[in-house]
């Protein structure tokens, strides 16, 4: 056996704000021979889970479920009979504006916040009622939440000495979480001689030292500036490539981040999951006004459609004028609804103008150096138009004519959720 057994004595350990103690499974921990406890014994001491998975046919990785789970603070409802599954090895990411209870969904995977109703699952095992310490869960939130009297290895030994594990095991496995995160080489550095970004990966590599079944991670680059982020997202990238076994649940506000990142996101709104799909097609066929325009930009448009052909491209009329359509969603003829085109599917339009689909009046043009962004007014609706540089863009009061490809226009209903 590689990994030695460890005891369970970390439930002596309080719980750290925002940062559980990273303590065993009861599997893992009592060495029951247990699923995973096979699989960390089989994989030879470093971080390389995919690995470990393949040999094992069971599989090393567990999901998150979340069924039905409501959690209320007295009488106010922060999270709504929220259903949602993410499957072993998948990055989900949440997302929604501030206040619509991504934090709180993943502090009841956590274990921080107990659900008025619901269960939730981490792999086959009901966490429901399990504190805390004893969930195996790794978890990172904003703002690096290190402990400023410890070095960076001390940081990422700290979840397995709780587990008492031992020091070949610390040995081994500190300076492999180091690496893996970039960051061997600032193993004697306390977080106040590391920038924010370096903190995040001494807390991300905490994170992964005590091998968690999932990872949870809360808006993790929010606090650091734009270049930072871009640079962080790659790794967390190629830190999941590593890694595919493991699961992680990533609540961030940023679209990027959930588009660049994660295989299925969840919008959540007022304590809602108000639409969840695969990150393309959330993207392409957005099913409610309030998605479309969460996830990236969106030009909405309200028609009528006139012709249902599901799956096809519709007829549909905005105003006066014919257009066609995605029809995704499969909505019946004679529907209110809004058609979704980005600002990037729409083009000017370089021939007789007669011809185009549409016609606006340009409000404002933005050169943003990698592209610019064009306000228009169609029909007494914005629409907004991105394109590489122009040469000679056109001028606000100058009428322009657009057209777009119907297979990149998507109806979306106009319901309550939008
Ligand atoms: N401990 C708490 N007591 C009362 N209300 C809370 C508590 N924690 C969060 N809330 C409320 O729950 C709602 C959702 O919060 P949160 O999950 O942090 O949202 P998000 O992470 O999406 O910004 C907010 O309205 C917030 O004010
Ligand atoms: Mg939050």
């Amino acid at each position: 056996m590689k990994v030695p057994t460890l005891p369970s004595a970390a439930n002596h350990h309080p719980a750290l704000p925002g940062n559980p103690p990273p303590c065993p499974s009861s599997q893992a921990g009592e060495g029951s021979g247990g699923r995973r406890g096979r699989v960390w014994e089989g994989d030879a001491g470093g971080l390389r889970r995919g690995k470990a998975a393949a040999s094992d046919p069971a599989g090393a990785s567990s999901g998150i479920a979340f069924e039905d789970v409501t959690v209320a603070y007295g009488a106010l409802v922060v999270l709504d009979s929220l259903s949602l599954v993410v499957k072993p090895g998948e990055i989900v990411a949440l997302i929604g504006p501030s206040g619509s209870g991504k934090t709180t969904a993943l502090r009841a995977v956590a274990g921080f916040v107990r659900p008025t109703r619901g269960r939730i699952l981490i792999g086959e095992r009901d966490v429901t009622n399990v504190p805390p310490h004893d969930r195996n869960i790794g978890m990172v939130v904003q703002n690096y939440a290190l402990f400023p009297h410890m070095r960076a290895e001390e940081n990422v030994a700290f979840g397995l000495r709780a587990r008492r594990a031992p020091d070949a095991v610390l040995r081994e496995r500190v300076p492999e979480c180091l690496r893996m995160v970039g960051m061997a080489a600032y193993a004697k550095r306390y977080p106040r001689e590391l920038s924010g970004g370096q903190q995040q990966r001494v807390a991300i590599a905490r994170a992964l030292a005590i091998r968690p079944q999932v990872l949870l991670l809360d808006e993790p680059l929010s606090a650091l500036d734009a270049q930072i982020r871009r640079s962080m997202l790659e790794e967390l990238a190629r830190l999941h490539r590593d890694l595919p076994s493991l699961t992680v649940l990533y609540v961030t506000h940023d679209q990027t981040e959930a588009l660049t990142l994660a295989n299925h996101i969840g919008i959540m709104r007022d304590g809602k999951l108000v639409a969840f799909g695969s990150a393309q097609s959330l993207y392409r066929h957005p099913p409610n006004r309030f998605a479309a325009e969460f996830l990236g930009r969106a030009n909405l448009l309200p028609v009528k459609a006139l012709v249902s052909d599901v799956g096809g491209l519709t007829h549909v009329r905005f105003g006066d004028a014919p257009l066609l359509a995605r029809n995704h969603h499969g909505l019946p003829a004679g529907s209110e609804c809004l058609l979704c085109i980005r600002p990037h599917d729409l083009r000017i339009h370089a021939g007789d103008p007669a011809t185009a689909p549409l016609r606006g009046t340009v409000r404002a043009v933005q050169w943003q150096g990698e592209m610019h962004s064009i306000a228009l007014e169609v029909g007494g609706h914005p629409l907004r138009l991105t394109c590489a540089p122009l040469k000679a863009p056109p001028e606000p009061g100058e009428m322009l004519a657009l057209h777009f490809d119907p297979e990149d226009a998507t109806l979306v209903p106009e319901d309550g959720d939008g």
